[in-house]
Order: C-alpha cells, then structure tokens, then sequence
C-alpha cells in the first residue's frame, strides 16, 4: 500500500500531463519487411522499427501497441542512431539525435528491404547516414553506413544505437503482462557482446540481437537512455525500467558524464578520414527453444559464446572453468588488473581460472581470436565464502552494532542499519523503517546477522543477538501478540519532544511516519523477517546448545510458528500473495513436524494450503504490492545469465533505492536480494529436474549474486543497496 501511494504522488509530480504527437508519422503508416524468420513492420515516414514478431507468431517483441504514445520526438526506437563527433584537434563534442527532431527520411532503392538516408533527421552534420534493414539468410538485419563527407577528419567519439522492447507494465494486469511484454537483458562483452529479450512468461522464442558480421560493432556500454516521462507509460519509473542503446564508442561520455568511473570495457572512439566510411550493424535471431537456446543462437550467427562454471562470482584461490565456443582461434588472454586471474588451457576450448590469493572485486578478461574479434568476460573475485561469511558477522556485530540504552525508541540493542559512505550507523532517515528496523529497508542488518549464525555460529556474535531478541524483537518490534510494527523509529514531535530530528532531512514526507503509523502491524511481508530470525535462533539453540543461553530452541521455534500464524490474520494486508523470502516458512513447518510439534504443523499447513489452493487456480499466481517483483512472476523470464557478474543471475529490480538506498532514484541494481530469493526458486526446481541444467546456471549465479554486496572488510551495501549500476555509469 506504502508504494502504490508513493507512486500516485511521484506521477502527479514526476509524469505530468502532457500531449502525445504524431512525430514519427504513423498516420502514414507502415512498410512489412519479412523475412523467413520473423514478420516486421518499420514506421513508413521514419523507417524505425515498429513491430517484430516471430514468422508464425503473434508475439511482439516490440511495444507495437503503445506505439500511439511513443510517437513524440526524443522517444527512442529500433533504428534510431546516437553519436558525437568531433573536428580532429577540437575539444568540443558535437551531439547527433536521429530522434531528437524527426522528419521524414530519404527513402534510398539499393536492394535492401528497406534503406534511407537520415539526413532530413539528423540536420547539417558532415557524417552522412544511410540505414538499411536488411535479410542475414532469413534472419532480419539492421546496418548503418556513415560516410565522412566533409573536408577535414572527425573523430567519433560516441555511438550508440537505441534498443526497444515491450517492458511496459504501465496500467496493464499481470495477465497482460503476462501475455504481451518481454524483458532485456545486455551482455556488455565487445564483439561477443549481445543484447537478449524473452518473453516475461518465461515460455516461447527468445530474441538475441548480435553484432552484424561483416561490420565492427562492439558493444562496449549499455546505455541507459533519457526520455521525457508521460504519463501514459511512465518512462523511468515501477511500470517501466526505461530503454537502453548499444554503444559502440564511448569516449566522448567517459570525458564527460563519466569522468572517475571505471567503466566495464575500456573506453574508445574512431577517426574518419574525409570520404572515408564505416559500417555497424545488428542481426535478430531468434532462439526458438527459448531462453535455454540463448547460446546456441548466438554462436549461430558466428558470434563467439562463452560459459563460466561455476559463474563470474568466484572465490579467490580456487579455480573456476571456462568454455570459450568460436569460430576462430583464441590468440590471446589477458587480465585487468594483471594478474588477478591466471588462465590455463586445459583442451581446447576449455580453461581453468584462478584467481590469485589477493584478488578481490572486479577483474575484465579480455579474449582476442585470431579473426580480430575481442571478448570480454567479466568476473568478481570475492574473499572465501567462510571468510565473507565470517567478516560480515564481526562487521554487523561491531560496527553496526547499536548499544544506546537511552534510545528513546528501544532500539538499543540491535545490529542498525549502516551507512558504508559515511561509516555511520543510520540512527535516522526520513524513510522511518531504515533507521526503524523493520521493513526490508531496516530489517536486512538484523536478519543477516541473524540467518549467518544458522550457518555459521559464533558465540560471541550469538550472545549479542540475544540480547537484541530480549529487548528489541520480542516486545518492541514485536508486540505481545506476535503482530509486527512497520518500524519502531517514527517521526513524531508530539511523542518524542525531545528527540534531535535531524533538521534537513524531508520529515514532511509520506514516509515520516508517526508513532501510530509505525507502530502498525499490516504489512505480512515484516512477518516473515521475524519468523526467520527465530527460526535461525532456533536451529543454532539445537545444534549448538551451549551457546543459546536465555530461550531453548523450543521458544525459538514456536515464536517462529507463532509469528508466521499471526501474519495470516485479517488486519494483516498482503498476506494472501507471497512474500519475499517465506521460502522459509517452509523450513519452519519442516522443523515443526521433526520436532513433533503436530498440532502447530498442522495449523501452518492449513494456513498455507489455503494460499495455495487459491494460486493454483490463478492464472498468475502469487501476486505483489508492486507491479512485479521476487514474488508474483516466472523466474526465468527476467533472471538471465551472461558472462557478465553483475547481471548473470540478476533478479531486475530498479526501484528498490527508492526505499532503501541512499541515492534514492531509478536505476538498474546489480544483485538485489532478489537474485539470491529467486535463485531459491530455480535451485529448488532443478533439484526436482536435474537433467536442466540451465536452472542450475541461473539459480548458482543468483544465489552467489549477495557474495558480491560484501566488502572486503564485511561491510555491506545495507542503505546503498547497490550503486554500480548507476543509469549514468557505462
Ligand atoms: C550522402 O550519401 C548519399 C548516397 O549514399 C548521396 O546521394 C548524397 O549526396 C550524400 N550527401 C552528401 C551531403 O554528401
Ligand atoms: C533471405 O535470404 C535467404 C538466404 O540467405 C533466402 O533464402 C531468402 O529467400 C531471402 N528472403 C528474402 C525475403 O529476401
């Protein structure tokens, strides 16, 4: 309810009213280009891609339905082109835009299925720009050709080609969305680099957009691209993530925008001689066995495929394997930072990585096949898992460890949520439950502290927990009837007179809530952060004994039972959808039935099967208070895997810094706890189907995705969630 508030107020303040115009001219309307593997139709007057369908299909890939409100100047379409160019010896970058002003392209007969000449588009500029859509043996192609046709050399120092998909959720139902939108994902990997798109369904013909052979058509950065935000889709917001371009170049951004960041590839640009002139290119295959078929399509089209086991989040010491697929020999590989990956050949085709002793963060290889080609393959090295385990736990036990007895709010003991930029714990936010303890803004130091005992138990760290179980969970976060509060820090002069609120923070917010407010118990997703610290309680008070000193596993147990129970009553909101993380509860009613505890574990099941029974006849089942998150869709529509770490095994979410970030603003995070919850789900499903190996790919990578929020000192991402992926980093 708290988000679908927000979103009602960032649209009025945000979306706007605005009018919609015909600048692409569909009033005109279309030209059908087919191919033996797909039905298109490009806009007559603007010659972008419209629609594209797979041959005997009706699933469009591209938001051909909503086309009437993506006709305005600045809305960006497949075959639209972005570029800056410079004067050899100039400092300035000169901005191009084929979609910042349309008019009407030069329609150009060569043999292509369609071409035209951008000029009408693109205004005075020496760079002269012909564009073809083209049949590659039945696949559909898009080629550029840009001729310097001035008098004096230019370097091209950015050029991006903007990439469209259906990723529209605005004011559609989870069945339509269902039906009709697919998501995206890039492979940031230079000539082996690919962008693929499946339906959301998880089911169907995927889609991988490669370079075109016969052009030089790295792809260097993914950029996220800015658009006005109307509101009859909502650019850039929960509805709708926003687009992307390939980027081929980049130099002219990393001088600019992205000066101090170390982008994924090594920035470039190109010069081009007066009369001289290149070519870059795309080509639309289809994977017809869906997702699973990602790979063999793109090396079909003679695009290099790599795959790394057990993923590209890798411990430091031990070797990892690498299966290079190509064409052409491999000629060279070499590491950045140098030395932080040794590779070895074992046979042909297949390596060993491993990664020094102190490597750790992120390590590029770069591949180079004797065609000229170069692939990058990027890695995380993280300390040993045991290590990173260990580290965090000293981490959130110390540092985040909050001991203030005079606390007006009773948060004192807890392990609070922290702040890594400013090396503070967040005593308070105007977002209440991050500095409140609840939510999953406020909740996850806690939990990790608590869940990392289950695995790993340290005495220390264990008896501090407890007493945070005493004072802090059981009967201030948690009221004596296992209901619990939204968050027990709250924004109220009336009843905290002497409270030093922070004077510049933004209490008139939505989110400043009062004491009244915080102290409710609607929301079921809390419920299951409690229900899973007492349950890791639990299983250290009975595995370990000696170390649990003030409850036996059995109070642990039945306050998990009980907590879990009272989420399912009425004056709970959402507790008939699933929750994030209550995979758990699983566990719980596993522990139950072990331990004998019979009339409890058949009241969990009762209480769950009648969740069940009512998703097994929904046609999308389990449902969310967003539009989408790690709880009402199929997994493996929007959790890919490339050889990339920071989006193999990514569960999308590019909202959540709204609530829990320091940089509060849309942007693509990399590893949300998303990918380890869904990973759950994929783990699970190969365990019931081991002979799917893909769900094994998919789930190890979303499950090792969190390995990478942990710092080498055990500090975590806790406020910035994650911040390397910025929408403005490359
Ligand atoms: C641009 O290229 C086309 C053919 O590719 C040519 O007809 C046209 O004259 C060129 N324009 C300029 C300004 O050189
Ligand atoms: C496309 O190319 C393939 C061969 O690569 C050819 O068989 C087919 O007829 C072509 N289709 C069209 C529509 O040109």
């Amino acid at each position: 309810m708290v988000r679908h508030r927000l979103f009602g107020v960032l649209g009025l303040l945000l979306l706007g009213v605005q009018g919609q115009s015909d600048n692409l001219g569909l009033s005109n309307g279309y030209l059908t280009i087919n191919t033996a593997n797909f039905n298109a139709r490009i806009v007559k007057d603007a010659q972008v891609l419209a629609s594209l369908t797979p041959a005997g299909s009706s699933f469009d890939f591209l938001p051909f339905d909503k086309l009437s409100v993506r006709a305005n100047n600045g809305q960006y379409h497949w075959g639209d082109i972005t570029f800056r160019y410079r004067q050899q010896g100039s400092n300035n970058w000169i901005d191009g835009n084929s979609a910042t002003a349309r008019r009407p392209v030069t329609a150009v007969t060569n043999g292509a299925l369609a071409a035209s000449n951008l000029a009408p588009t693109l205004g005075t500029s020496p760079l002269n720009i012909t564009r073809e859509w083209i049949n590659v043996s039945g696949d559909l192609g898009l080629r550029f050709t840009i001729v310097n046709s001035g008098t004096s050399t230019i370097e091209l120092g950015s050029l991006g080609f903007p990439a469209e998909f259906n990723s529209i959720f605005t004011n559609r139902d989870a069945s339509t969305i269902q039906r009709l939108c697919s998501l995206s994902d890039p492979y940031i990997g230079m000539h082996a680099g690919y962008i693929r798109a499946n339906p959301i369904s998880g089911t169907g013909a995927a889609l991988v957009v490669t370079p075109l052979s016969g052009t030089d058509t790295p792809f260097e950065a993914y950029r996220n691209l800015a658009e006005q935000s109307y509101s009859s889709t909502s650019y850039g917001s929960q509805v709708f993530e926003g687009l992307y371009e390939w980027q081929v170049l980049t130099k002219a951004w990393a001088e600019r925008e992205w000066a101090g960041i170390t982008p994924w590839n090594p920035a470039s640009s190109r010069t081009l001689a007066p009369g001289q002139s290149l070519q870059f290119g795309f080509r639309f295959s289809l994977a017809k066995d869906g997702v699973r078929g990602i790979d063999a399509a793109v090396s079909g089209t003679g695009t290099p495929v790599a795959v790394g086991v057990p993923g590209y989040i890798i411990p430091r010491g031990s070797p990892a394997q690498l299966f290079l697929q190509a064409s052409s020999s491999v000629s060279s590989i070499a590491s950045d930072p140098s030395g932080a990956l040794v590779v070895k050949e074992v046979s042909t085709g297949s390596y060993t990585v491993t990664p020094s002793s102190t490597a750790w963060g992120r390590v590029r290889l770069t591949v180079k096949y004797a065609d000229g080609k170069t692939q990058t393959i990027h890695y995380h090295v993280t300390k040993a898992s045991t290590d990173v385990l260990s580290n965090l736990g000293t981490f959130l036990t110390t540092k985040q460890w909050f001991d203030d007895a005079s606390d007006p709010f009773g948060r004192a003991n807890s392990v609070m949520t922290y702040d890594y930029e400013a090396g503070a714990i967040v005593k308070q936010d105007a977002r209440v439950w991050i500095a409140g303890l609840s939510d999953e803004g406020g909740t996850g130091a806690y939990l990790a502290a608590m869940m990392k005992q289950a695995i790993q138990p340290n005495a220390a760290e264990v008896a501090k927990l407890e007493t945070f179980v005493d004072k802090v969970l059981w009967g201030t976060i948690q009221t004596s009837d296992y209901g619990v509060r939204k968050s027990i820090f709250y924004y109220d002069k009336a009843a905290q007179p002497n409270y030093p609120y922070l004077t510049n923070a933004n209490w008139g917010s939505w989110t400043s809530w009062s004491r009244s407010s915080a102290y409710t118990v609607d929301r079921a997703y809390n419920y299951v952060h409690v229900a899973a610290a007492y349950w890791s309680m639990y299983r250290v008070a009975r595995a370990y004994p000696s170390l649990v000193k003030s409850h036996n596993w059995e109070w642990y147990l039945l306050h998990a039972h009980n907590t879990i129970i009272r989420a399912t009553q009425r004056d709970v909101g959402y507790n008939r959808v699933g929750l994030m993380g209550e995979t758990v509860f699983g566990e719980i009613l596993a522990d139950l039935t072990r331990e004998g505890k019979t009339s409890e574990a058949s009241a969990l099941t009762t209480a769950m099967r009648s969740r069940a029974t009512q998703w097994n006849s929904e046609a999308v089942p389990y449902g969310s208070e967003m539009a989408w998150d790690s709880t009402g869709q199929d997994v493996l529509g929007y959790m890919p895997t490339v050889p990339h770490w920071g989006w193999d095994g990514n569960a999308r979410r590019y909202w959540d810094n709204i609530y829990g970030g320091k940089l509060q603003r849309i942007e693509r995070q990399i590893h949300h706890y998303g990918s380890g919850l869904n990973a759950l789900v994929l783990l699970s499903a190969f365990r019931s189907d081991p002979s799917d190996s893909y769900l094994l790919q998919v789930g190890y990578a979303g499950t090792s995705g969190p390995l990478s929020n942990i710092n080498q000192d055990g500090g975590t991402a806790t406020v910035v969630i994650t911040a390397q992926a910025s929408s403005a980093w490359p």
